[in-house]
């Protein structure tokens, strides 16, 4: 028997992300899952913002105090997610109204945080999704008020309270040739600014086709050659379709009973199970090849039944992203992400 972990000791660190279910090990049978497959854990929900700093200056710290926890006990590599996102941002921020009341509320979010885990947490995601698809940036509450300043302050005052702990840039669509070069330039702002930044996170939330190989290998070589690790910090593979792609379609939870769009409510047929193992098989050929650049490879999600894609875009979909179902077991994705640890 072997494990994800261990299969892949010699290239990378393999992570999932914890649900509170799973964080207040109320989830057992995830929570063994968790401690045999990976060496690595990120929180989905209870870093952000709205539950970090719900009203300002006031912290709650129960819920990620006793994650923490929990990827120390089990000598993980344990990631902050996040510090700076304009989504999951408590109701009042946006409502501040002068640039340097937002700077020092931003600032103080950063201080109290890291400070209170500093040494305990290895990997932050300092500033997550700034980019619009274009490569240009997103005009979120920091960067309409702050500008581009907000960057390099984010990370500064996060290295200034754990000058030891490594600062990550995460996206999504980061193999999107525009947003990649957007993510390249904001990684030289930050740099050319004397702000450290220690690795990018491509998140993954990928599909059967899309990105192409060629996409995800250029874009890996090209962020290394950065001088910065890379990381696939959210993968995940859907196999249902996607319906901005029907032509004129709204997204509308009519959707939800509709056959074409949840064509699998009960189990995966056996050819796109293929499919799923098939795509991962290839993806991390892929990051095997290119292990001396990536250093962790991220799950979102322990299992198949509490994965998000279960419920975006449309809600009540029955989807199959993960390596593991929906009773834990694994796939044979899983197998087929096993094999390629054994091929030469
Ligand atoms: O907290 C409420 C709870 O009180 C309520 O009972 C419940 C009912 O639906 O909703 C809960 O809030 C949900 C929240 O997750 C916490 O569970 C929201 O509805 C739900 O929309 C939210 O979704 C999260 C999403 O970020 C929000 O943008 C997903 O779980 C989480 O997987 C997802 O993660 C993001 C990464 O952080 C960044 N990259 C993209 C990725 C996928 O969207």
């Amino acid at each position: 028997e072997t494990s994800l972990k261990e299969a892949f000791q010699n290239e990378f660190l393999i992570g999932t992300a914890l649900n509170e279910n799973q964080i207040f090990e109320i989830d057992s049978l995830a929570i063994k899952l968790v401690k045999k497959e990976f060496n690595s854990i990120t929180p989905e929900n209870c870093m952000k913002w709205m539950f970090m700093e719900p009203e300002k200056g006031k912290f709650d710290f129960d819920t990620s105090d006793r994650f923490v926890a929990f990827g120390k006990k089990n000598k993980m590599f344990v990631i902050g997610h996040n510090l700076v996102w304009h989504s999951q941002l408590a109701a009042w921020v946006p409502t501040i109204e002068s640039p340097e009341e937002l700077s020092g509320n931003l600032h103080n979010h950063i201080k109290t945080i890291v400070e209170h885990y500093k040494g305990k947490i290895d990997g932050w995601d300092v500033v997550n999704e700034a980019l619009n698809e274009d490569g240009t940036l997103r005009n979120s509450i920091f960067y309409e008020k702050l500008g581009d300043r907000y960057l390099v302050d984010a990370f500064k005052w996060a290295q200034e309270y754990d000058p030891n702990v490594e600062l990550y840039y995460n996206d999504y669509n980061m193999c999107n040739p525009e947003k990649r070069s957007g993510a390249i330039e904001l990684v030289k702002l930050l740099q050319q600014n004397g702000a450290k930044i220690d690795g990018i996170g491509m998140q993954g939330h990928w599909n059967l086709e899309e990105p192409s190989l060629k996409e995800i290998e250029t874009s890996i070589e090209e962020y290394a050659a950065l001088g910065i690790k890379v990381m696939i910090t959210e993968l995940d593979i859907t196999v249902l379709p996607n319906p901005w792609d029907l032509e004129g379609a709204e997204v509308s939870q009519n959707y939800e009973n509709s056959a074409a769009m949840n064509p699998y409510p009960n189990e995966l047929p056996d050819s796109v199970a293929l499919r799923l193992a098939k795509r991962y098989s290839d993806i991390f050929q892929l990051f095997k090849k290119h292990s001396d650049k990536i250093s962790r490879v991220t799950f979102w999600g322990v299992n198949d039944g509490q994965s998000w894609l279960n419920g975006w875009p449309i809600k009540g979909r029955t989807n199959y992203p993960l390596p593991f179902n929906r009773n834990n077991r694994p796939k044979s994705a899983y197998d087929s992400i096993i094999q390629v640890s054994r091929d030469t």
